[in-house]
């Protein structure tokens, strides 16, 4: 099983609309896909998902992914906070929590699919420590100059982490100012060449905020399985 980061150096610029309609590309391909939820700031990647978060199963000591669809299967941090409840985790449990999802789940995935919190906080430094040298990750940014700063910052330390980035998604490309855009996308392609992944632009596109468009994320689906 491959793990697929999807990161990026901000919030709010996409992740989990990333994680979850790649995984559903790919579901769709055929591909066998896990998906983890380990955004703990914002665990809301099932809220997409028809799944049933009461049917938790274990099998000995491994919790039994949520089945969705033929090819898909989903676990996250958000199965086990109820609706409306605050949680106060300290860096140190937050971690943990990811890290024994990634072990005590039993996922039957070629790929895992991490929706993982932004920006190089602590919680991120320890789960790119834990994926080192064996995962693949897609970077997702808009196209304003503060991501540029951020994404150059996470990119670089995936690199430290020895982790391959495939991908970077330029997300919502076209909401942005068209120049902007145009010199956002030249500076991400100089850093593509020197960190050997593509850039995938993904558009503003409304049904993506209720719904999957799995189609939209073919060039990503093939930039991370390739
Ligand atoms: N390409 C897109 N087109 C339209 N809306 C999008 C697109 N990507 C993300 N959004 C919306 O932007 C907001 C943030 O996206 P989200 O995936 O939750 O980001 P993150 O997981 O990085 O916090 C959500 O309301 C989501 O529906
Ligand atoms: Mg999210």
């Amino acid at each position: 099983m491959i793990p697929i980061l999807v990161t990026s150096g901000k919030g709010g610029t996409g992740k989990t609309t990333v994680s979850v309609n790649l995984a559903m590309n790919l579901a769709e391909r055929g591909i066998k896909v896990s998906l983890l939820d380990a955004d703990l700031l914002a665990p809301n990647t099932h809220l997409f998902l028809d799944v049933n978060k009461e049917r938790l199963r274990e099998a000995g000591k491994m919790l039994i992914p949520l089945k969705v669809g033929e090819h898909l299967e989903f676990m996250g941090l958000g199965v086990f906070i109820p609706k409306g409840v605050g949680v106060a985790l300290n860096y140190e449990k937050t971690a943990d929590f990811i890290t024994t999802l990634l072990k005590f789940v039993k996922w039957s995935g070629d790929y895992l699919i991490i929706d993982a919190p932004p920006a190089a906080i602590d919680v991120n430094v320890k789960l790119f420590k834990e994926l080192r040298g064996r995962a693949r990750a897609v970077v997702v940014g808009e196209p304003h100059p503060f991501a540029i700063e951020d994404n150059l910052r996470i990119l670089d330390l995936l690199k430290f982490f020895d982790i391959e980035v495939r991908a970077l998604v330029l997300n919502k490309y076209n909401m942005y100012q068209e120049e902007l855009a145009k010199q956002v996308m030249a500076e991400y392609e100089a850093h593509a060449k020197k960190y050997g992944f593509r850039v995938v632009k993904i558009p503003w596109e409304p049904r993506l905020q209720t719904q999957t468009v799995p189609e939209l994320f073919d060039e990503l689906a093939e930039a991370v399985v390739g």
